[in-house]
């Protein structure tokens, strides 16, 4: 049985749409609550048994790399002054010595180009990719549901949802040839493709199960949409040899790639958090009341 060990998160995009906080910060290190984006991530992998951990960064994201330091100083400091839940709140950034590697994008050529750049380090087995933009509110981790279904599917697999058709040119999508429960067997990938020409409203969320050989493809990969190398692509190039499934997670996804999901995802969070819940809700009452009452 092949156990998926190595993630790779690609995470050297620019964040311009939340300038200005992302001209210092990466914007994987912008926080829903009170962990940053890249948490929720990395936390989703581990669940699926995740071992191995692979950044595709760029300049300007050396955040990230400190991030999961371990901060002596710090730590001895809460410990000296009995801050234990501060000392937890640590815990999950704690990440054993050795498991996380990080490699360069140098020239923003899209994804496509930033999951080849892990070739190296992921080697010849199938490996897990995780958009940290999206985030995923889930029972059971998106991921480990997909690497659950991959054990009996093998090939490609990419998390999907269904999507308004307006808003396919936003997406991958799927072209479905047939269904079985959460799976989806494609005959073909586009990548945003426009409304009219869409072949499905099954769209491609940021989280991939991939074997070894889409590595080949990624190399031999022309511009795609907006002129990037695109992962889709290369997925799609790879499908009568490899086969590809959509799996439609049980979740709840959220773009926190833009402002308006960013702020859904904070939301959404609040209310799984019973310390925060009764008091934000009490406020959002008092604040949407004239709305209301307009209405
Ligand atoms: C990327 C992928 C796209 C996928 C999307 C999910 O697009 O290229 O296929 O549907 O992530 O978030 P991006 O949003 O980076 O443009």
């Amino acid at each position: 049985m092949t156990h998926i060990r190595k993630a790779v998160f690609p995470v050297a995009g620019m964040g311009t749409r939340f300038l200005p906080a992302t001209k210092s910060i990466p914007k994987e290190m912008l926080p829903l609550i009170d962990r940053p984006l890249i948490q929720y991530a990395v936390d989703e992998a581990r669940a699926a048994g995740i071992e191995e951990f692979i950044f595709v960064t760029a300049a300007g994201k050396g955040a990230l790399e400190d991030y999961f330091d371990t901060a002596a100083a710090l730590e001895q400091r809460l410990q000296q002054n009995g801050k234990t839940a501060a000392l937890a709140a640590l815990e999950r950034t704690r990440m054993p010595e050795g498991t996380l590697s990080f490699v360069r994008q140098n020239t923003p050529r899209g994804l496509g180009h930033a999951v080849g750049l892990a070739k190296r380090l992921v080697g010849n087995e199938p490996f897990a990719v995780l958009l940290p933009d999206d985030v995923i509110r889930a029972p059971h981790g998106a991921l480990a549901q997909m690497v659950a279904a991959h054990r009996e599917t093998r090939g490609h697999m990419v998390a999907t949802m269904d999507v308004p058709r307006e808003q396919t040119s936003s997406y991958g999508i799927l072209d479905v040839a047939s269904e079985k429960g959460r799976l989806a067997h494609a005959r073909g990938l586009v990548e945003k493709p426009r409304p009219d020409i869409a072949p499905s409203t099954q769209a491609i969320v940021g989280r991939y199960i991939l074997e070894p050989s889409i590595f080949g493809r990624l190399a031999n990969l022309g511009p795609g949409a907006g002129g990037e190398l695109q992962l889709t692509d290369a997925i799609n190039a790879d499908l009568p040899d490899v086969g590809v499934n959509g799996y439609r997670f049980e979740g709840e996804r959220f773009d926190c790639g833009s402002v308006q999901g960013f702020v859904q995802a904070t939301v959404a969070f609040v209310m799984d958090r019973p310390e925060l819940r009764d008091a934000f809700c009490m406020f959002m009452a008092d604040r949407t009341a004239p709305l209301r009452n307009v209405a």
